[in-house]
């Protein structure tokens, strides 16, 4: 049988939510990774850091026994977060990054900011601190076409907050355009990104074509195949400029399959098995380690994990649901096949 051992990664982008949810979630992360930078899009959101910490710790009580995982925390910030409570979270040991929705861009980001200049004093603060800004980088101009909002944002802010603050380590979350990709990379070493499976995996075929298929339904939405081939190009270069972030946001089925279904792919139940999937059909599985154990830690300046996690060329079928009742989540690929697996240890 095929294998491949890697060293444990981290997932640098992930919605665990809390309560019910929290519980069901959290063990398909911990069996495969060993951090995650959890996003504080909660409601309401986590927005300073005594709430970052009691988040933090009903998440290490959702972890099964026996799993090690260690939740990396993070503040949502908002037009009226005090430049005081940036100096605190840079002085927190759990506290690894500030993360800036704009305005009405998705999912629960009401308290987001609406006028980013606005909030320049907080990125001078980030910059003084050492604390890394994560960015949702879509415009949210009503005007502006969805497929277009990534690369409006990249000229109208991505390019005058780099400009401005040159020493601020930035991530562009969830890159999902050929622009996007050739933004961070004509910039310097602490502007970098993450890529998701399913913009690896997927172009908006697979949620407009033939049907509407709601759990294919994120943001930033799937693009045209020039960009997925642009991002599976990133991914699989080697660059320690790009790496894995799965942007996991897991919404009830009932949420999802809706007349105005919630924005979110659920991938934790397959994180590594999909990005595999990806890396293997562009013949660049060796590149896999660096992009999921190695860059992504090293921008965050965390050491890289000990131990290992194999993961098995072995067939396997999605289940159709994950949970319960009204509890049930319908993840990515469900009832269909993924050709590799984590070995149970
Ligand atoms: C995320 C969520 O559901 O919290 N949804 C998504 O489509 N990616 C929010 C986000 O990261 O945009
Ligand atoms: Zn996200």
């Amino acid at each position: 049988m095929k294998t491949l051992t890697i060293t444990r990664p981290d997932d640098l982008h992930l919605h665990v939510r809390n309560g019910a949810v929290l519980k069901m979630v959290i063990p398909h992360t911990a069996r495969q990774f060993a951090r995650a930078i959890i996003m504080p899009n909660l409601k309401p959101p986590v927005t300073n850091v005594a709430q970052a910490l009691a988040y933090r710790d009903e998440i290490l009580q959702a972890v099964p026994d026996g799993l090690d995982f260690t939740p990396l925390m993070t503040l949502y910030l908002t037009g009226s977060t005090p430049v005081t409570e940036i100096k605190k979270a840079a002085e927190s040991e759990h506290i690894h990054a500030i993360k800036l929705y704009p305005a009405g861009a998705t999912t629960n980001s009401d308290s987001g900011v609406a006028d980013i200049k606005a909030v320049y004093p907080l990125f001078e603060a980030m910059e003084k601190h050492d604390l890394p800004l994560l960015i949702h980088g879509e415009v949210t101009d009503e005007q502006c076409d969805i497929f277009d909002r990534e690369r409006l944002f990249i000229d109208t802010h991505l390019t005058a907050i780099a400009d401005n603050f040159p020493a601020l380590r930035v991530v562009v979350e969830h890159v999902t355009t050929k622009e996007a990709v050739q933004f961070v990379q004509s910039t310097g070493a602490n502007i970098a990104a993450t890529i998701t499976p399913q913009h690896l995996l997927f172009n908006r075929n697979a949620l407009l074509a033939g049907g509407i298929r709601p759990h294919y339904y994120c943001l930033p939405i799937l693009k045209r195949e020039v960009h997925r081939l642009a991002l599976v190009a990133a991914a699989t270069g080697g660059s320690p400029k790009f790496f894995l972030g799965t942007d996991s946001a897991p919404h009830l089925t009932s949420l999802k399959e809706n007349s105005c279904g919630c924005a979110g792919c659920y991938s934790a139940h397959a994180a590594l098995p999909l990005y595999a999937e990806a890396f293997e059909r562009a013949g660049a599985l060796d590149k896999l380690e660096g992009f999921a154990s190695f860059y992504g830690a090293d921008f965050y300046r965390l050491p890289r994990n000990a131990g290992t996690v194999t993961l098995e060329k072995t067939e396997w079928l999605v289940p159709a649901s994950y949970g319960e009742g009204e509890l049930t989540i319908t993840p990515l690929k469900a009832n269909e096949s993924l050709s590799w697996q984590i070995r149970q240890v």
